[in-house]
């Protein structure tokens, strides 16, 4: 006798599988949301494919300071570190060198040759700018990239195998004045991995802000200045702890080469894929705002925000270094309140310019309830918890 499957029972076994499926989609979406808020049921079974406005999209594209960027590349690989007195950070560098740059080719190469010292930073300066350069353009896949380019070198560093998982937990610790207000020190050094931003202190404030440091964020203006020292002085959580490090000026990259030879712990820039994608995301979120809070149009944005230095805040990138690199992310000293600070180990008053902390805000609201909303990335990314204490 000939055995076939009954058409009843094939139908019935086509409803189990999807049956199954549908479920097992439940428990990861659910899961992957449980310690935020709890979504409603309707919501986790439809699937949400955000509609992001294509104008914003091509607006918060258009890089306006990128031709004269591109130019100052140019001038750097060529060697012309004085053009307008601007590159104060090759004079400083060659002071602290003991080097003098008189001579120069008629190129604007300056003629050093004869220092070996001197020639090999050049080298690495002129390899490490270009290389930089090269790969600047969005690529949303750098999501993907950030545990083989950030917590491998780390891993290795602290002699493990480099894997493919992410740290289980990680805190980023902004530098508000509004982490005065509660004692999350412990609760900060609960979390696998710490991140510190700007060599913001934590003496005396360990109550409030933690006491370990597992990685330090900083802008290159930062190591810029504590680059003039000897050594390159730019650890006060000790040169053991690996640093993460984005370019403000390309000329910074004449500070990496002295300082990524004397620390101690991986140094790594950010790559510049990543950088174009923060650029991104921030300045759509700044867009957005601006023409629903002022009526006006797409093309003032530029002016009003000084369209050409208008940059992310060290904070939001290290968020997103976080977003990309552990499987939960909590997030502390990010806002401000009337009561509080600015930061809470300085007396800066007012916030910098540069940056549009209210649309930072936002994406932290995405990023915690509703990160499909957050544009550029791309829909396979997963992303971790998020919470936010402010
Ligand atoms: C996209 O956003 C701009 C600015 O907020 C707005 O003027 C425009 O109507 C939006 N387009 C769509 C299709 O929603
Ligand atoms: C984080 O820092 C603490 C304190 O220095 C250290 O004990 C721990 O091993 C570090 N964790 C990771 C994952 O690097
Ligand atoms: C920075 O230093 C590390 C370790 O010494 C080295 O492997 C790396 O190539 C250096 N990076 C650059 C761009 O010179």
């Amino acid at each position: 006798m000939k055995r076939s499957v009954h058409p009843f029972f094939a139908i019935l076994l086509l409803i189990v599988f999807a049956l199954t499926l549908s479920s097992g989609i439940l428990i990861r979406r659910s899961g992957g949301f449980s310690s935020i808020e709890v979504e409603k049921p309707s919501l986790i079974l439809q699937k949400k494919v955000p509609v992001f406005n294509s104008t914003l999209l091509k607006y918060a594209a258009i890089d306006i300071g990128e031709v004269q960027a591109q130019h100052e590349i140019e001038e750097l690989l060529e060697g012309n570190f004085d053009s307008r007195g601007r590159y104060r950070s090759f004079a400083t560098w060659r002071r602290f060198n003991h080097h003098e740059i008189k001579a120069r080719t008629s190129k604007g190469i300056p003629v050093m040759l004869r220092s070996p010292e001197f020639y090999r930073y050049w080298l690495d300066f002129r390899r490490a700018l270009h290389d930089w350069s090269r790969k600047k353009r969005y690529q949303p896949e750098i999501m993907d990239e950030l545990i083989g380019l950030v917590k491998a070198p780390i891993d290795r560093h602290n002699g493990l195998v480099g894997s493919e998982r992410r740290y289980g937990s990680c805190a980023v610790v902004g530098n508000s004045g509004i982490l005065m207000k509660d004692e999350y020190g412990e609760l900060i050094d609960g979390h696998e991995v710490v991140i510190r931003l700007n060599n913001a202190r934590t003496e005396r404030y360990e109550r409030n802000v933690g006491a370990k440091t597992n990685i330090s964020f900083v802008n290159s203006n930062i190591l810029h200045l504590c680059g003039r020292r000897q050594g390159c002085f730019c650890h006060p959580y000790g040169d053991n702890v690996p640093m993460v490090m984005y370019i403000c000026q390309p000329a910074h990259f004449l500070d990496y080469t002295v300082c990524n030879s004397s620390h101690n712990a991986p140094l790594v820039v950010t790559d510049p894929r990543f950088d174009v994608l923060c650029a991104r995301i921030v300045k759509y979120y700044s867009l957005k705002r601006f023409v629903e809070d002022t009526g006006k149009s797409l093309d003032e944005w530029g002016s009003a925000h000084d369209g050409s230095v208008f940059h992310y805040s060290s904070g939001l990138q290290a968020v997103m270094l976080a977003v990309g690199i552990c499987d939960k992310v909590s997030i502390f000293g990010f806002g401000k309140s009337a009561s509080a600070r600015h930061h809470y180990h300085t007396n800066q008053k007012a916030e910098l310019k540069l940056h549009d902390y209210e649309a930072e805000y936002h994406f932290y609201h995405d990023l915690v309830n509703n990160p499909q909303l957050i544009p550029f990335i791309r829909d396979t990314f997963k992303f971790p918890a998020a919470v936010i204490y402010q």
